[in-house]
């Protein structure tokens, strides 16, 4: 990779999760704009970012430009960005729900766009980004935004129509999980755990058995198959699951937050 200036356009939360992994990549220079300032100090001085003291400056240092804002305040955002980006720019968008046609009908039809939903998890180097590209961004573009998020975990390429879907999945995903842990963990103390003791098997738990699924060259039903002893104590526990219809349960999860997901991107 080539030396890049990558720029913040917002220090919040995600952003700082992204500064975490590529700041330890070598050939980024990374800098930072935020209208509050202490966020943009907190993260100047946690990590090496170096403030600047406008969007424009912003655009003038970087060749990459990460919008870190809340979805209603992109298009302000953008606005200020307008007279300030060129061909040599380009926009990577975490924002959920809004389209890179979205971004380019503000910027510009051939200003270069990346939409990334990437998650939480990046916090701990073990996130998961989606990306795609918009219609003047080259397969370049999207190797390197590729390379950057690589950076915080693991990266899925899709395309445009498929980011309700990864918004819905990958991006309220940890919510999910933090969930079911919560869950499995009252299960436990119930059963006659302590707290601290039903927490860590339950989140041990579900770690082990995702790296498993990930490592693996069976499906997640083929690991389930084997470790399933007829008549034995998981068989029984998924029984219930079943009864439960737990399949019917994260369906209608997924959907219902893909489909906020397609309200916002209104
Ligand atoms: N957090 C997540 O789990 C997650 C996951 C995937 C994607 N995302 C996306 O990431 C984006 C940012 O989320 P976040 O949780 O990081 O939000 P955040 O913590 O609120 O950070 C956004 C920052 O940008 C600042 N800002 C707003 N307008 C600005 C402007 N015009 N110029 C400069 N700075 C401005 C905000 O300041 P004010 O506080 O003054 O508004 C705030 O400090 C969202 O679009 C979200 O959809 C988040």
């Amino acid at each position: 990779m080539n030396h890049v200036n990558i720029g913040f356009a917002g220090t919040g939360r995600i952003a700082r999760a992204l500064v975490s992994g590529l700041c330890r990549k070598e050939q980024i220079t990374l800098w930072g704009y935020d209208r509050e300032p202490a966020a943009l100090k907190a993260v100047t001085e946690e990590f090496p970012v170096s403030p600047c003291p406008s969007l424009e400056e912003i655009a003038r240092a970087c060749e990459v430009i990460i919008l870190a804002v809340k979805p209603y305040q992109i298009e302000e955002v953008l606005e200020v960005l307008k007279p300030y980006l060129s061909d040599k720019h380009l926009l990577i968008s975490v924002a959920a729900g809004i389209s890179t046609d979205f971004i380019q009908k503000c910027t510009g039809e051939s200003i270069k766009v990346i939409r990334a939903m990437p998650n939480t998890p990046a916090f701990v180097g073990e996130g998961m980004t989606a990306i795609c590209r918009g219609t003047g961004a080259t397969a370049e573009n999207l190797a390197l935004a590729g390379e950057l998020f690589s950076s915080i975990g693991r990266v899925a390429v899709l395309e445009e129509f498929q980011m309700d879907a990864a918004t819905a999945l990958s991006g309220s995903g940890p919510a999910y999980m933090f969930h079911i842990i919560d869950s499995l963990s009252g299960a436990g103390i119930t059963c006659g755990l302590s707290s601290r003791e039903a927490i860590l098997l339950s989140a041990q738990t579900m770690l082990g058995a995702a790296k498993m699924v990930l490592t693996s060259e069976k499906s997640p039903e083929e690991l389930k198959h084997e470790v399933t002893t007829p008549g034995g104590t998981t068989e029984a526990g998924l029984k219930i699951l079943n009864e439960k219809n737990i399949r019917q349960i994260l369906a209608e999860t997924v959907a219902a937050a893909a489909a906020r997901s397609r309200e916002l991107m209104k």
